[in-house]
């Protein structure tokens, strides 16, 4: 099958002009330009930067349609995982229950190339059926999604309509010594975020520089010490011959011990 239209409201820009195949091809498709696949180097650079510990329970938070949460899967029991669009949502869900979806990129005009993911070729079969994929919204989640050892948040803080309210609800939801892992580009639009719910990329009032990095410092700073930091590139297709290539930055962020 070809992967569902869009649903919900609030994710209109993203299920709009075949994204959901974009992001198929982004999660799933062949490397671009010789950079990793974003995804699946998120979840090394990560699962490297916060050594041996309790691999129960991990939240990945703006999962698209899904290639994250799989690699997750493959180090954690279960793995919750939570996007607002109905469209990606329902595209992870399918690929989860069928074991393979089909999807077409563009090339050039109007000519486009099949592609088919399946979870076999992946050695996913298994662990996709440990992921629990659900519509939400990262800044006002379920109480049920909490007690994580990781939240992975990919590419989510700078789409976010008021990034502070889920970074300042998402503390009580990991354990005490666990990880939250963002990572971002801090490409802020207006479109996705109120000017003034940036988290950086403006000047303050007395004009100094306000940068992303710092800005999630002052967030977090309460219950959260900065682990590491590194930078992951990334490609989205968009034709045969034209794509973006990004340099998100990764940063990886300790839950404090000590009760709140
Ligand atoms: C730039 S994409 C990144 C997707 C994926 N994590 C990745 O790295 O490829 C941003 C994602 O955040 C989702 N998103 C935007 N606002 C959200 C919200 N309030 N709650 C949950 N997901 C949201 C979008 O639907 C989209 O899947």
């Amino acid at each position: 099958m070809t992967s569902s239209a869009a649903q919900t409201p609030g994710a209109a820009l993203y299920e709009t002009s075949g994204l959901v195949d974009q992001y198929l091809e982004f999660h799933y498709g062949p490397e671009a330009l010789g950079v990793r696949n974003f995804p699946a180097a998120c979840v090394e650079a990560i699962m490297k930067a916060i050594g041996p510990g309790s691999r129960d329970r991990c939240l990945d938070v703006g999962c698209a349609v899904g290639r994250s949460a799989i690699e997750l899967a493959r180090q954690f029991s279960h793995v919750d995982a939570i996007d607002y669009s109905a469209g990606f949502i329902a595209a992870a869900v399918q690929l989860q229950d069928a074991g393979s979806l089909d999807f077409r990129v563009p090339t050039e005009g109007v000519l486009t190339v099949d592609r088919r993911v399946s979870l076999a070729d992946m050695q996913a079969t298994e662990l996709a059926s440990r992921i629990a994929f659900a519509t939400g919204d990262a800044c006002d989640l379920p109480a049920d999604l909490t007690d994580y050892d990781l939240v992975f948040a990919g590419n989510l803080i700078d789409r976010l309509y008021e990034p502070q309210l889920f970074l300042t609800a998402i503390a009580e939801r990991i354990r005490p010594g666990g990880w939250l892992a963002i990572t971002s580009p801090y490409t802020w639009l207006e479109e996705y975020t109120p000017k003034r719910h940036w988290l950086g990329g403006y000047t303050d009032a007395a004009g100094n520089p306000m940068t992303t990095l710092a800005g999630l410092t002052a967030a977090l700073a309460g219950s959260f010490s900065l682990h590491q930091r590194q930078d992951v590139p990334f490609v989205i297709r968009e034709t045969a011959r034209k794509h973006q290539h990004t340099l998100a930055e990764l940063t990886i962020w300790q839950r404090h011990c000590r009760p709140f």
